[in-house]
């Protein structure tokens, strides 16, 4: 008996170059909170390797990923723009977000989407034995719990979204809202990251679907699907222990050097309009004005990492963004100092690892996020327990890191406030601080996560199956 992880994107994407396919890691929360772990068990991750595939090429690519105990979903161009940029990404994640005047609803986009769910049914049916337990992530795959229920009527579907679940108030604006809704209860168990998500679900599947549910169990043509929160963790081991490498400590000293007497910011994000990054700019810029008396002593260090940016408002978030830090630095920079240092692109572990170990504060501020494993590695990676977290209220991760400064995203007077008492915080405040944060994130880590979903899927089917017996 084997797990079987089913996530629209594998943990690694093809690269190509020169025609020749190399892989590296993928990006987000997903490939980088499990990418690890499926490694540990005896588990296969079915998802689709980042980018088209001809078909002359695809058995090439199958044995390469089998190596790694990854299997392929071959998706073709007009299935990336159609299920992936357009359903996925236009509707779902937006919606989802709470940013519902990004939406476009296009009926193209809603077919691609239900064939597309169909085609990684298709592939996991050539991997599957009858005993396996199935795993689904993610909001691009939401009728895949109810396709495969279908062919496999008895077989044990766990399905975690690791983005927010919207109030019903918002999720019933989607015109195929009945439809996913449908798909998704096809899985026994159902996770979100918070307990809020989980109220959400329960609320929006009992008057859609007029489902029966008693606290969080959704009673369905005699099947009980539990709803249960798990919120995700790191590897906590990894992140901490990595600070202390030969690596990282020489990268520390030279991103250090000639920096003395100035506090660092860090930032590090996905490209993406849910994250807050403009309003995290305009509140440095708005901290640099009303405090000049930190021109000069403070420099933020933001990662932007390229994402999605097919779809046009994340190229037109791009844009911004190089324009905000174009005023911001171009206003306040002096020969030898630049408040704004912005990288787009994404920086091998040891890079981040050594600006996480640097940064006096993390400012996290999405408008809207799932968890945010930032905030976490981030938290993990401060072996001194010095250092201060700003954290966005609406991220899931502030309903564990409670020492965070915690900040509403959309207050840009609250984000500026709270970097003048991050920077003005003693030590002992700090490490009280810190120390109960790391405290929290080493405990709940990753393992903790898998370990608790895989326990409660067990023991949901478990008794699942007493009840047809009784
Ligand atoms: C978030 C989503 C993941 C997604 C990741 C990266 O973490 O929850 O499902 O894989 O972002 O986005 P991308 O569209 O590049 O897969």
């Amino acid at each position: 008996m084997k797990t079987v992880i089913i996530s629209n994107r594998l943990p690694v994407k093809i690269i190509e170059k020169n025609n020749e396919y190399t892989f590296i890691p993928s990006e987000g929360g997903l490939a980088t909170g499990l990418g690890d772990v499926y490694k540990t068990g005896n588990s296969i991750w079915i998802g689709w390797p980042g980018i088209e595939i001809p078909e002359e090429r695809q058995e090439e690519v199958i044995q390469k990923l089998g190596e790694l105990n990854l299997y392929p979903v071959f998706l073709t161009q007009e299935e990336i723009n159609l299920y992936y940029e357009g359903f996925s990404n236009e509707i779902l994640w937006p919606v989802f977000h709470y940013l519902v005047t990004y939406a476009h609803y296009e009926q193209t986009y809603w077919d691609c989407y239900k064939s597309v769910n169909e085609k990684f049914a298709k592939s996991a049916m050539q991997v599957l034995s009858r005993s396996d337990k199935i795993w689904i992530q993610d909001y691009q795959l939401l009728l895949l719990p109810g396709i495969l229920r279908e062919k496999l009527p008895n077989s044990t579907i766990g399905f975690f979204q690791h983005i927010p679940f919207p109030s019903y108030e918002i999720f019933r604006l989607i015109p195929w809202r009945e439809e996913l809704l449908s798909g998704l209860i096809g899985a026994d168990l159902i996770g979100f990251h918070t307990y809020d998500d989980v109220r959400h679900f329960i609320s929006t599947a009992t008057r859609l679907l007029l489902v029966n549910s008693s606290s969080n169990v959704l009673n369905s043509n005699e099947r009980q699907i539990v709803i249960e929160a798990f919120p995700m963790g790191i590897d906590y081991d990894k992140f901490s222990s990595f600070t202390t490498t030969e690596t990282v400590q020489r990268e520390i000293s030279n991103f250090k050097t000639g920096k003395e007497g100035v506090k660092i910011i860090l930032s590090i994000d996905r490209l993406d309009y849910s994250k807050g990054i403009l309003e995290r700019l305009r509140a440095l810029e708005l901290l640099l004005q009303i405090h000049p008396e930190y021109i000069g002593k403070i420099e933020l260090f933001m990662i932007v990492v390229p994402s999605r940016d097919t779809v046009p408002q994340y190229s037109e978030l791009r844009e911004q963004i190089d324009q905000l830090v174009g005023n911001i630095n171009a206003r306040y920079r002096s020969m030898d100092w630049i408040p704004v240092n912005y990288f787009y692109r994404s920086f091998p572990i040891e890079v981040l690892s050594a600006l996480y170990s640097s940064a006096d504060i993390c400012l996290v501020t999405p408008m809207r996020d799932g968890m945010n494993l930032v905030s976490k590695e981030y938290v993990a990676s401060r072996n001194n327990n010095d250092g201060v977290l700003i954290l966005s209220e609406m991220a899931g991760a502030s309903k564990e890191l409670m020492d965070a400064l915690i900040v509403n995203p959309n207050n840009l007077g609250d984000i500026m406030e709270a970097i003048v008492i991050a920077l003005k915080m003693p030590l002992e405040e700090q490490q009280h601080r810190m120390k109960a944060m790391r405290a929290t994130v080493e405990k709940f880590n990753v393992n903790h996560w898998v370990n608790n979903f895989i326990l409660k899927l067990n023991e949901v089917k478990e008794s699942q199956k007493s009840l047809l017996t009784k």
